[in-house]
């Protein structure tokens, strides 16, 4: 498709489906140098073919790591696994979940493991990737996932919404912590993108029509579209660019 990150290894968690595998497939698209797939188990969950092979199809060096983001000791042990091919260029903080009985009666069980994998999964992520960024000496590019719901707030996602609040903030305050050192860290806020996510979460399920009848382009966001940002965001293109969201939702939040 594009060379734009040749010579780049590109990290991915929650990369077995959806948005993550999308972009892990769009990073080998746009010429990756290798493709670190990550995830708690390395089946789509929306079913097809494996990341790994898809990005193996494509002659670009591929592994698979097991991780759980929510642990600290996974994510270091993920970046550690990029060292093999000089370490990690582009790390795409992408794993996410959201509670199946989410708004304001959310329980405490689910609101904390929300945001064990929503916000400490990002956080340890971006840390283990800058780590090693820093003692590499490279200049690389730190993408966090975060949402629509991250902007705007609703009252069947009270703990999403919070969490991927976090998310926009958190790159904010990353981009002024890590830009001495060349670092660039940047939130991605996809709209309603057709994925497992948005399927089989009740309350999401429900309201979509309605955002796709809302939505300026008329239609759900393709994987594919967020993988193409997200390449952008990782490339010397947008070197420029750092503590921004980008939302890349089809217009959606841009009209009443
Ligand atoms: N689909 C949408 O419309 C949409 C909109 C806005 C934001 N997002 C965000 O995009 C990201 C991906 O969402 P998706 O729609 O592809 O969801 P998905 O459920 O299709 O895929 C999420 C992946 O994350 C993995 N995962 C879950 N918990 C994990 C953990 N603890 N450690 C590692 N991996 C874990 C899952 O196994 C899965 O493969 C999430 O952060 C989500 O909040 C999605």
């Amino acid at each position: 498709m594009s060379n734009v990150l040749e010579g780049k290894v590109v990290v991915v968690t929650g990369a077995a489906s959806g948005i993550g595998r999308a972009v892990a497939i769009s990073a080998a698209q746009h010429g990756a140098k290798a493709v670190i797939v990550s995830d708690i188990g390395d089946a789509p969950r929306e079913g097809g073919t494996k990341a790994t092979t898809e990005i193996e199809s494509l002659g670009v060096p591929v592994r698979f790591v097991r991780a759980d983001v929510s642990r600290r000791q996974d994510n270091d042990a993920l970046i550690e696994a990029a060292a093999e091919f000089g370490g990690v260029d582009v790390m795409v903080c992408n794993a996410g979940i959201t509670a199946k009985a989410d708004g304001f009666d959310v329980t405490e069980e689910d609101f904390h493991r929300l945001m064990s994998v929503n916000l400490d999964g990002t956080l340890f992520g971006a840390q283990a990737a800058a780590r090693q960024m820093k003692a590499n000496g490279k200049a690389g590019s730190i993408v966090l996932m975060a949402s629509m719901g991250g902007i705007v707030g609703a009252g069947m996602t009270v703990a999403y919404s919070t969490s991927k609040g976090g998310v926009v903030l958190m790159a904010k305050a990353m981009a002024d912590a890590l830009g001495p050192d060349g670092i660039r860290v940047n939130a991605v806020c996809p709209g309603t993108i057709d994925t497992h996510l948005l399927r089989t979460n009740p309350g999401i399920a429900a309201a979509t029509e309605g955002f796709r009848q809302r939505t300026p382009l008329r239609r759900l966001g393709k994987p594919s579209e967020i993988g193409d940002a997200v390449a952008w965001l990782g490339s010397d293109m947008s070197s420029y660019v750092t503590g921004i969201s980008l939302l890349v939702d089809g217009g959606l939040l841009s009209v009443i």
